[in-house]
């Protein structure tokens, strides 16, 4: 057990003026600041509410959590110090959210976390427990693509594609937010998301796309 005086718990800074509702880079260096992060546990530490006050964890100790992914409950055993895209790829297998720059600057890594795009490279897999997670892969309807998957493929809202899954979860969340957004609103909403291939045209037609479907 570390011995350090125990840190207050993590919670996560308020969404910014355009909606975007993931961690910024500062608030997650400070989290892993010193290297030995260690943590108030409750193991949602997005919960203050829930934390054990007297337990501590070093960030090499294991913590048997479970995560809600896609509407089915996964029991995982994590290190304090993984972020939820290390668990969604590595430990669950679901390899939508993608490895990009790995700081909060291209959002490659976008899932939702009760129905709002956040940074899974951003935030911890131990602030996720209790929370609605879903990825790419969640919004399949059986075989089919879910609409803004489908939207993103009529509108060709992709070239190399890295990035897509990402973007379609940006896409998802404003959605859920504004069904019916203006191409202003829409530019901004994704503003999270870059695009290598700077195909940033056909994405912003099959979000509207998507808005059209979905209203119909
Ligand atoms: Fe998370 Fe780039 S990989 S923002």
């Amino acid at each position: 057990m570390c011995p350090r005086k125990r840190k207050p718990p993590v919670t996560p800074p308020a969404a910014n003026p355009d909606g975007w509702a993931g961690f910024t880079r500062r608030a997650f260096i400070k989290t892993w600041s010193a290297g030995t992060l260690t943590l108030a546990v409750g193991h949602n530490a997005m919960s203050s509410e829930t934390a054990q006050p007297d337990e501590t964890l070093a960030a090499d100790e294991p913590v048997q959590l479970t995560l809600d992914v896609n509407g089915r409950p996964h029991a995982v055993l994590v290190e304090p110090r993984w972020t939820l895209l290390h668990v969604l790829r590595e430990e669950l297998g679901l390899t939508a959210a993608k490895s990009g720059c790995e700081r909060g600057e291209c959002g490659a890594c976008t899932v939702l976390i009760d129905d709002l795009p956040r940074y899974a490279c951003l935030t911890l897999a131990l602030e996720a427990e209790g929370r609605r997670i879903e990825t790419a892969e969640g919004l399949m309807d059986g075989g089919q693509l879910g609409q803004v998957q489908a939207s993103f493929m009529k509108e060709d809202g992709l070239q190399c594609g890295y990035c897509t899954p990402g973007q379609i979860m940006a896409a998802e969340g404003l959605l859920r937010q504004n069904p019916e957004p203006t191409f202003d609103e829409i530019r901004r909403g994704m503003s999270g998301n870059l695009c290598r291939c700077g195909a940033y045209a056909s994405i912003f037609s099959a979000v509207a796309d998507a808005a059209t479907h979905r209203k119909g």
